[in-house]
């Protein structure tokens, strides 16, 4: 396992391209269960996620190979389990749930383990395809749902946290091929529950509503295959576009979706940087120093919770005192500690950290929790005197295709190094809060 080396940035400048989004192709991946039909998806990311999926989907008797930066699906007969061992890598494998249930009427999916970035159940599934008519037990740690048909009905999806992707896309997969018409209410209007729509639709789903909360499916016999392209990765064109902002850069963000991206448009722009939309794309243009600013946590059209570690980095050199929510996993905030090891000055009060903005971080090695803590951790290292040392990065290849490269490009001084302790490896759950304090050497409480 590697470490990364990040340098103090200057300014970075130039044009970036986005890559296709990781929490769009999974659920489509999963979808390739519902056709007899060949798919092929273009604009897959290389993520490890993607890799997991496509074992998930092997295990499941459905064969997909590269083919020119597009993944071809084949359907054949196969199981209906989906292993722990698979299943413990992603939360995101759940979603074969759904598509399993209505393509073969039974399913046995693993339970998804504990989360680093807190409490994350699977109720609003099992409801939401309860209410389809599916019987479903939890047997020894998997899902065992069957289901003779599934049939339409009036689904509320809302949660304590609000309206849930995933369980949405279970759902709306499930109901696609149900008998009658279902109606999801406080379903989840993230891009990546549209473009599963969308690509639901071009396989024969009757499907209106999409991105709004209410969802109307008229189930179909049988969906055909499919030839689409994902949506740009909102994420990671976030990511970037606050890479150059917190660098003080002028940097073209090829991909970015300024109608995905709105929340951390407004934030960056009271924040003091200059956002220019452009078809396809968005220029960034940061001052030399940022302005503190107000940022909340929430579903979509909310800022999203995928970029809270990020803007918090941010926040740590802005000219200020920023308060920062977080509505979506209250919990999310393993990267606050990692920042306070580089200078940041945060306190935490339950779901909300304020931040008192420093004029500079100071390099240190720090440990990566998860995916976008990572990536919060990147962006304060090119804040950040001399070097940062990023340990945990296998994080990082799970949704960033090529963060680092895309950086380096845009003039940012990132090395991988060797980990002489070996680092770590392994999935979503094997790093518990226990590991990661254990890692950061605070033992575990
Ligand atoms: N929730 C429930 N019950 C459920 C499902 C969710 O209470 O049955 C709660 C969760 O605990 C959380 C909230 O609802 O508080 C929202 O969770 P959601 O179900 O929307 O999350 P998800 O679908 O499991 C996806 C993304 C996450 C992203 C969240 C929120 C994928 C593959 N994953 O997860 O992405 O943070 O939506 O936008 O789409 C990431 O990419 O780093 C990542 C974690």
């Amino acid at each position: 396992m590697k470490r990364l080396l990040i340098g103090h940035s200057a300014p970075l400048r130039g044009a970036v391209a986005v890559n296709g989004a990781k929490n769009a192709v999974l659920p489509i991946l999963a979808a390739a269960l519902l056709t007899d039909e060949p798919c092929e998806i273009d604009g897959v990311p290389h993520v490890t996620d993607v890799a997991t999926m496509r074992a998930i989907l092997d295990e499941l008797g459905v064969r997909t190979d590269d083919i020119k930066g597009a993944i071809r699906t084949r359907p054949g007969a196969g199981g209906t389990t989906a292993s722990y061992e698979l299943v413990r890598m992603m939360r995101a494998s759940v979603c074969v749930l759904g598509p399993l249930l209505a393509k073969r009427g039974t399913a046995k999916v693993s339970m998804p383990g504990g989360c680093v970035i807190g409490p994350r159940p699977i109720d609003l599934h099992l409801k939401g395809l309860r209410a389809l008519g599916a019987s479903i037990e939890i047997e020894h740690g998997y899902i065992v749902a069957h289901a003779t048909r599934l049939r339409g009905a009036h689904v509320l999806l809302g949660g304590a946290f609000g309206s849930s992707v995933l369980a949405t896309a279970n759902v709306m997969m499930a109901a696609a091929l149900a008998e009658g018409e279902t109606v999801i209410e406080q379903a989840a209007c993230e891009p990546e529950v549209s473009d599963l729509a969308d690509c639901l639709s071009a396989m024969g789903a009757r499907i209106a509503g999409r991105g709004t909360p209410v969802l109307t499916i008229e189930g179909v016999r049988r969906l055909r295959g499919v030839r689409y392209r994902i949506i740009p990765d909102r994420i990671e064109a976030g990511t970037l576009m606050m890479a150059a902002a917190i660098t003080g850069g002028d940097v073209l963000v090829d991909g970015a979706r300024a109608e995905h991206l709105g929340a951390l448009i407004e934030q960056l722009r009271e924040a003091g940087v200059e956002i220019e939309p452009r078809p396809g794309a968005v220029r960034v243009r940061a001052p030399r120093r940022l302005r503190a600013t107000e940022v909340t946590a929430l579903p979509y059209p909310g800022f999203p919770t995928d970029l809270q570690a990020q803007i918090m980095a941010l926040m740590t050199v802005a000219e200020g005192v920023s308060v920062v929510t977080e509505k979506v996993y209250p919990e999310r905030f393993m990267h606050v500690p990692e920042l306070l090891r580089m200078g940041a000055q945060i306190t935490r009060e339950g779901s909300r950290a304020v931040v008192k903005g420093v004029p500079r971080l100071s390099g240190a090695p720090v440990v990566a929790s998860d995916l976008r803590a990572s990536a919060g951790l990147i962006l304060a290292g090119l804040a950040a005197d001399n070097s940062t040392e990023l340990r945990g990065i296998e994080h990082l290849s799970r949704g960033y295709q090529a963060l680092g490269a895309q950086l380096v490009a845009l003039g940012a001084d990132i090395r991988e190094i060797d980990d002489p302790d070996g680092g770590r490896t392994g999935g979503e759950d094997a790093l518990t809060l226990e590991s990661f304090q254990e890692m950061r050497g605070d033992g575990v409480r």
